[in-house]
C-alpha cells in the first residue's frame, strides 16, 4: 500500500481545540468546577436510553466531539457502509452485515439479496424443522443438542444470544460452544452428550482456523466411533470455504455460506448465527435481527446530536484519545449480559486496536482502549476498589435493565439500587491519582430485539470511532503472525 499522504486527523483545528479542552478538565479535576456534562446529556433509541450526565465531558467538548465527526465525514463514511462500497481498503471489500439482519436486503444494495435470501431461508427450515422435532439423527431420534465448535467471530456473538436469550427456548434443546484448542471442552461434553441426538455446527468464516479444524476432527472421529451414523445427517458447516469443508466430510448439501463482505466479528446476524437459531428458534432470533435494523434505520436517520451510536463513538474517543484513559470497563447489571463482554472486547479490540491509519500511516494519537470488566454486582467485590481509590484514569458504562429478573422482583429492586449506588460512588473521587468517567446505558427491557438493537448500538460506535481515528475498523493483520508462528512450530513438531 502506497504511503499515506493525508494529514492524520490530529492536525484538525477541531481536534487541537478538543487537546485543549482536554487539558482544561483534567487541570480542573478535584476543583470546585470539576467539569461534568450533567443534566441533559442522554439521547434515546429503540428501548435504549444512553446518559453521559456523570462523564467527564462537558457540553462544550461534546459540541466540539460533533465538530470534528463531521469534519472527518463520519455520515459519508456511514452512508458508503450501507450501500455497500469498499469501506473495507486493506482486503478490498464491503462491510455489509447490516443487510444479513435487513427485512429486505436489496433494498439496500441489489444483488445482496442473492446471497442473504438462500442464507436465511435455509436457517429458517433447519430451526423449524429442529422445533416442529422433524430434525431426526440417523437413528430416527430426535435432535436435543445442538454444538456449536468455532472461535472468536463465530462463537461469541452466538453465545451472547443463547445465552442471554436462553430463558425464550424450549426447554428441551441444549446448545454447546467448543472453541479453544484446549481440549477440555471437547472431552466434557464428549462425557456427557448422545451424538444420535446432537448436531454440529463447524463454524469458520475460512475455515482454516486450526483451533476450530483440530475441534471439529477430534469430534467427528468421536462421533463416527460412538455408533454408526451418518455425517449428513448431524454434521453442518458455516463458512465461506466450502469446498474444506468438503475435505472435512461435510457435504455442500450441508454448507450455509458466510460472504466475504461481513467480517467474523459481525457475522452472527448470518449463517454464522445459526446455533442461536437453531437453539432459540426462528422467531426469537428474526426479532434479534430485527432489532438490529431497528437501530440501522435510527443510525442512518438521526442526525449526529441525536445518534446514539455516534454518542457512544464520541464518548470513546473522548475518554481513549483525549482524557487518556486506557480502558473502558463495561459493567452489566444483567446476568444475561453475562457474555456480553467477550463479544464487545472482540468488536472493539480486533477493529480498532490499531496503530496506522487505513493508509498505512502511523498515528500520533491513542486509538481503541482495552475494553475489560463484565457483571457489574460481582466486579463491585473484585475490582471496583481500584476504580475508586486506584491510580487509574477510568472509563466505565454501567449497563443496566429495567427489567431484570422477573421470577424475584425483590432481586430485580436490589439490583437496581447496587447500580445507582455505584453509579454515584464511581463518579465520586477520594483525591489521589485516579478519577472516572461514568456512563450510563440503560435498556427498558432486555428481550430479542433490545439486544439486536443494542449489539448493532455498539458496531456502529466502534465504526464510527474508526473514521474518526482514521482506521479500518473490518480487518486483523496483526493476528496473522502469531498464527503464522504456531503453525511453524506446530510442522517442526510433527
Ligand atoms: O484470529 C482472529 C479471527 O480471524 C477473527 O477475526 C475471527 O472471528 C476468528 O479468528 C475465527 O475465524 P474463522 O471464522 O475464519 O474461523
Amino acid at each position: 500500500m502506497t504511503a499515506d499522504t493525508n494529514p492524520l486527523p490530529s492536525t484538525s483545528p477541531e481536534w487541537k481545540r478538543l487537546v485543549a479542552m482536554a487539558a482544561e478538565i483534567q487541570r480542573e479535576l478535584g476543583s470546585d468546577r470539576d467539569l461534568r456534562h450533567g443534566p441533559g446529556a442522554s439521547v434515546s433509541a429503540c428501548g435504549i436510553e444512553f446518559d453521559g450526565e456523570l462523564a467527564r465531558l462537558t457540553p462544550e467538548a461534546l459540541g466540539a466531539l460533533q465538530s470534528l465527526a463531521r469534519a472527518r465525514n463520519v455520515e459519508r463514511q456511514r452512508d458508503a457502509m450501507f450501500a455497500g462500497s469498499i469501506v473495507n481498503r486493506s482486503e478490498q471489500r464491503s462491510a455489509l452485515h447490516s443487510a444479513l439482519r435487513a427485512e429486505d436486503p436489496t433494498q439496500r444494495v441489489p444483488g445482496v439479496e442473492r446471497q442473504v435470501g438462500p442464507m436465511r431461508d435455509r436457517m429458517r427450515a433447519l430451526a423449524e424443522a429442529l422445533h416442529a422435532g422433524a430434525m431426526r439423527g440417523s437413528d430416527g431420534d430426535v435432535i436435543t443438542d445442538i454444538v456449536n465448535i468455532g472461535i472468536g467471530g463465530s462463537d461469541f456473538g452466538s453465545r451472547l444470544l443463547c445465552d442471554a436469550l436462553g430463558d425464550l427456548a424450549p426447554v428441551r434443546f441444549r446448545v454447546h460452544f467448543v472453541s479453544g484448542v484446549d481440549g477440555l471442552q471437547v472431552e466434557r461434553l464428549c462425557r456427557s452428550l448422545d451424538p444420535r441426538r446432537a448436531v454440529f455446527i463447524v463454524s469458520s468464516k475460512s475455515f482454516s482456523t486450526v483451533e476450530t479444524l483440530t475441534n471439529a476432527s477430534t469430534l467427528m472421529q468421536w462421533f463416527s466411533a460412538s455408533a454408526p451414523l451418518r455425517v449428513p445427517d448431524h454434521w453442518f458447516a458455516v463458512t465461506g470455504n466450502a469446498r474444506a469443508a468438503a475435505q472435512l466430510g461435510i457435504p455442500e448439501a450441508n454448507v450455509l455460506d458466510v460472504p466475504e463482505w461481513v467480517g467474523g466479528r459481525f457475522s452472527a446476524w448470518g449463517s454464522v448465527g445459526l446455533p442461536a437459531a437453531l437453539f432459540l428458534g426462528w422467531p426469537v432470533y428474526r426479532e434479534w435481527l430485527s432489532g438490529g435494523t431497528a437501530m440501522d434505520e435510527h443510525h442512518r436517520q438521526a442526525p449526529l446530536e441525536q445518534n446514539l451510536p455516534v454518542r457512544l463513538a464520541l464518548h470513546n474517543v473522548w475518554h481513549s484519545t483525549f482524557l487518556d484513559c486506557p480502558s473502558q470497563c463495561i459493567a452489566s447489571y444483567d446476568n444475561r449480559l453475562a457474555e456480553f463482554l467477550s463479544w464487545a472486547q472482540q468488536l472493539e479490540m480486533e477493529s480498532n486496536g490499531k496503530s496506522v491509519t487505513e493508509g498505512g500511516r502511523p498515528v500520533d494519537y491513542a486509538t481503541a482502549p482495552i475494553v475489560w470488566g463484565g457483571l457489574g454486582n460481582d466486579g463491585q467485590h473484585t475490582y471496583y476498589q481500584l476504580l475508586r481509590q486506584g491510580t487509574r484514569r477510568n472509563a466505565i458504562t454501567l449497563i443496566t435493565v429495567d427489567t431484570a429478573s422477573r421470577a424475584y422482583p425483590a432481586h430485580a429492586t436490589a439490583l437496581a439500587h447496587q447500580a445507582q449506588a455505584q453509579a454515584e460512588a464511581l463518579s465520586k473521587r477520594d483525591g489521589g491519582a485516579g478519577y472516572n468517567s461514568v456512563m450510563r446505558l440503560r435498556l427498558r427491557d432486555l428481550d430479542p430485539r433490545s439486544l439486536g438493537a443494542l449489539m448493532a448500538a455498539f458496531e456502529h460506535a466502534t465504526t464510527t470511532a474508526a473514521w474518526i481515528w482514521g482506521i479500518n475498523p473490518f480487518d486483523q493483520p496483526g493476528v496473522e503472525l502469531g498464527k503464522k508462528l504456531a503453525a511453524q512450530i506446530q510442522s517442526q513438531a510433527v
